[in-house]
């Protein structure tokens, strides 16, 4: 059920993309666009349907902001695989925009998905301040108080003296991955002008499990079935969970944190299966 719920939204969300990108035309920083929101696990974009659906939005209500997030997300990816930050040649099992195309480009095609993520929320047909509480929540989420510090700390600590501890680790990956995860859990009940806050906490521990099990990856995962390259981590000398952890405890950690996603929904009893499947898929994942 899971899978098929998640493969269901992936295809929603992927024509949701394409048809608005497509409205560009036809020139490189478009087919950029589209080759960077192709393919992927969207699981934001999940996230943000499965909400919905469990407050009472239709899908069709809740896919503008499912594919703002993905359109977002990917724009972190292309700049994220950039020369002057991660130096990534593939993603999604192809090639990264700046090797497919030029740095340029990939820049680019970075800050028009960013905007474009606004531009559907704005399109979302729903209520003017309930709009507004979802761009505002984008905004902080992805910008200086949110992904983009949670990319500064992870890459100011490839270089720090002093290795990033628990608590700096937690703070880096709760900027960088999850406020993201939490806006997307958090849009549903948003939609239906509902209390976000059950989907708030679940959201905040599997954000991090989340990230977690990149982390894992990057050490045992296998680069193939990943789409990108791995054990880059340790290479950059990057202080992550596992080089804090060990890859035990921060297994460990992981799996305590699904049972803390999946107690988090107990308001929504057996409703909200799929959201608990979902937190085990995160941690299993092999992508
Ligand atoms: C990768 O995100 C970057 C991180 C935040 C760790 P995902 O693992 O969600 O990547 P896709 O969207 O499935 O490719
Ligand atoms: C990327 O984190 C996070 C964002 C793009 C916000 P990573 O650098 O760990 O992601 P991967 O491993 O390249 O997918
Ligand atoms: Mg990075
Ligand atoms: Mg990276
Ligand atoms: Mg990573």
């Amino acid at each position: 059920m899971f899978q098929k719920r998640l493969s269901d939204a992936a295809t929603l969300v992927q024509a949701r993309l394409d048809a608005v990108i497509a409205d560009f035309g036809d020139f490189p920083v478009a087919a950029a666009m589209a080759h960077a929101v192709t393919g992927g696990k969207r699981l934001r974009g999940f996230l943000v349907l499965e909400g919905a659906s469990l407050h009472g939005v239709a899908a069709n209500d809740a896919l503008n902001a499912a594919a703002a997030v993905e359109a977002l997300h990917a724009y972190s990816l292309v700049h994220d695989d950039l020369p002057c930050m991660d130096d990534d040649d593939l993603r999604r099992g192809q090639p990264t925009v700046h090797v497919k195309w030029d740095y340029a480009t990939a820049v680019l095609a970075g800050d028009a998905l960013q905007t474009l993520a606004f531009d559907l929320l704005a399109d979302t047909p729903v209520s003017a301040d309930r709009q507004i509480s979802l761009i505002k929540g984008m905004a902080v989420a992805s910008g200086a108080a949110g992904m983009v510090l949670g990319q500064a700390m992870d890459i100011a600590a490839e270089t720090a003296e002093t290795p990033l501890d628990l608590n700096a680790i937690t703070l880096l990956q709760a900027n960088k991955t999850g406020a993201l995860i939490r806006w997307s859990a958090e849009a549903g009940p948003i939609l239906a002008g509902d209390d976000p806050t059950p989907m708030c906490d679940y959201a905040t521990a599997l954000g991090l499990a989340f990230q977690i099990a990149d982390d894992i990856l990057d050490i045992e995962g296998d680069a193939a079935k990943a789409g990108k390259k791995l054990q880059k981590d340790a290479a950059a000398g990057k202080a992550t969970f596992v080089s804090l952890l060990g890859l035990d405890g921060a297994k460990a950690r992981a799996r305590e944190l699904v049972t803390q996603a999946e107690d988090a929904l107990a308001p929504y009893g057996s409703s909200a299966d799929v959201l608990r499947q979902t937190a085990r898929f995160v941690i299993d994942r092999e992508s």
